[in-house]
């Protein structure tokens, strides 16, 4: 089990705590993703996994749900010798709430382990991180070798954010804090940097001279699920658009940083969040559509309404959302962002489109159309890239030709398993690398630009539009006047 596959660095001996060890994020993602980084003979048997719950632990329950999780690099579910090395490293202890005579037991078990260096997982309500960074401090269990992975979302709006951030920041310094979103671990949304940065192809063609529009769409068929009272107070804004699409943003639209270090990265993402337009009471009429989802069949399946899923008559929040934003900066000069995501769609997909400017002539005699062309780059559920392209169809007389994709499809290419988003960003954490995690200073400018868009739908009191489940979202039914860009290049 423990055996070196691959020539991995050494990250020495190591203690993950998650707050929130019985929650849904653990069971779904932290674990398996500890459990895979070593089984490839990342991490070594030795680390210390310890699931922080507040009730009393039934120990045999959550080691078979933790289990049910666990399936190995050819999609089979862990084997029992796998299970058992795994197993090993967890230790469960109860924490009835963030205060330090709670924390006794957790404090003597770190105690056992003084050299180890500890990550602290907040995988809470982000209304607790700011008690449990304090009982931490005063338990003494937070040193210089420490760090906290903080899940989204942080807060609801900007004061709340920076007030989390205060509380954070008393106990840990700006060093030691790693916000996660999960999209910056996934390995397609890591090759755009690749793609943009070592390609000299899209060196002098990645900006308003040569590109029209710039699609960002995540699509989801699922619906809320189990997190009602969460989606609830967020919708689909704070929920994927503040800290997904945007991320997805600042990759595709940053300069390139001077070296691949970590604050470079940052200061240029920074510079995105904070150059993109603001909106107002007269630009989210045109520049933005919001809907939420009535009843519906997604794939052949009958589902409910938003307002069914939560038990509520009525609800003002969003489950889909689409923006056409804008970056104030020489290169992005009026080069139109759309944004779009939503619950219970058509179907599953996340993609981003470069849609590049027509040809200015066409000197082909027929003169059909010459499409323009796009970099489509498909996140999932396929990882693949696509540059659509005009070529020539094959036979004598005359030019005749149309749209046709180069296809680089990364399963196809690598022939291996792509490791999960949550395997990289652990993985980072445990080696100290802050590159894919938000900086403070970047989620401000995130909250900033978002303030605007959540005032200005309250200014003009812009209300949802019903789409039905399973289809495209608002785009199929009516808009509002001057949104018709929604329904522009909208992929079947
Ligand atoms: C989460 C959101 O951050 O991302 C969920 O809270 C959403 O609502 C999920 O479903 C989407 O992630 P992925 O990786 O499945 O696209």
């Amino acid at each position: 089990m423990s055996k070196k596959v691959k020539d991995f660095e050494s990250f020495g001996q190591f203690n993950v705590v998650v707050f929130g060890g019985d929650g849904d994020l653990a069971f779904r993602k932290i674990y398996p993703a500890l459990f895979h980084r070593m089984l490839d003979g990342q991490i070594e048997e030795s680390f210390n996994l310890v699931a922080v719950i507040r009730k009393e632990p039934n120990i045999e329950l959550l080691r078979q749900k933790v289990r049910q999780f666990l399936y190995s690099a050819d999609g089979k579910p862990a084997s029992d010798k796998q299970w058992e090395g795994f197993n090993k490293a967890i230790s469960w202890i109860q924490a009835e709430s963030a205060e330090v005579v709670h924390y006794a037991k957790l404090f003597s078990f770190l105690s056992q382990f003084p050299d180890y260096r500890t990550i602290f997982y907040f995988s809470t309500p982000s209304s607790a991180f700011g008690a449990i960074s304090k009982a931490l401090k005063a338990c003494g269990l937070i040193n210089e070798q420490s760090k906290v992975v903080l899940e989204k979302p942080l807060g609801n709006n900007l004061a709340s954010s920076n007030q989390i951030n205060t509380e954070i920041r008393q106990a840990f310094a700006e060093h030691q804090v790693y916000r996660i979103d999960h999209y910056l671990g996934k390995e397609t949304v890591q090759n755009l940097m690749v793609l943009r940065f070592a390609n000299n192809l899209f060196q002098r063609t990645w900006d308003s001279a040569s590109i029209d529009n710039i699609q960002i769409t995540v699509s989801e068929s699922l619906g809320v699920e189990q997190r009602a009272v969460y989606y609830d107070q967020s919708g689909a804004l704070l929920d994927m658009v503040q800290n997904h699409l945007l991320q997805l943003l600042c990759l595709v639209a940053m300069e390139p940083p001077h070296v691949l270090a970590a604050d470079e990265v940052r200061n240029e993402k920074l510079k995105v969040l904070k150059a993109l337009r603001p909106m107002t009471g007269d630009s989210v009429l045109t520049d933005t559509v919001k809907g939420q989802y009535t009843r519906g069949n997604v794939q052949g399946v009958q589902v409910n309404s938003y307002l069914e899923d939560i038990g509520k008559y009525q609800s003002k929040t969003e489950t889909f959302v689409a923006i056409r934003a804008y970056i104030d900066n020489f290169r992005w000069k009026n080069v139109p962002f759309y944004l779009r995501t939503g619950k219970r769609m058509k179907k599953r997909y996340s993609e981003i489109v470069i849609n590049f400017k027509e040809m200015e002539h066409n000197i082909f005699p027929a003169k059909e159309k010459l499409n323009n062309n796009k970099l489509i780059i498909r996140l999932q559920p396929e990882e693949r890239i696509e540059l659509i392209q005009m070529t020539k169809i094959p036979g004598p007389g005359g030019y005749r030709y149309k749209p046709i994709a180069l296809s680089l499809d990364y399963m196809d290419s690598f022939k291996e398993r792509l490791p999960e988003a949550y395997e990289r960003l652990l993985i980072d954490v445990i080696r100290g690398n802050q590159t894919l995690f938000m900086r403070h200073d970047e989620l401000q400018a995130a909250w900033q630009w978002i303030e605007t868009l959540t005032e200005s739908w309250k200014q003009s009191q812009q209300a949802n539009i019903l789409y039905e489940a399973g289809t495209w979202g608002p785009g199929d039914t009516i808009l509002n006047p001057g949104t018709s860009w929604i329904t522009k290049s909208w992929r079947d």
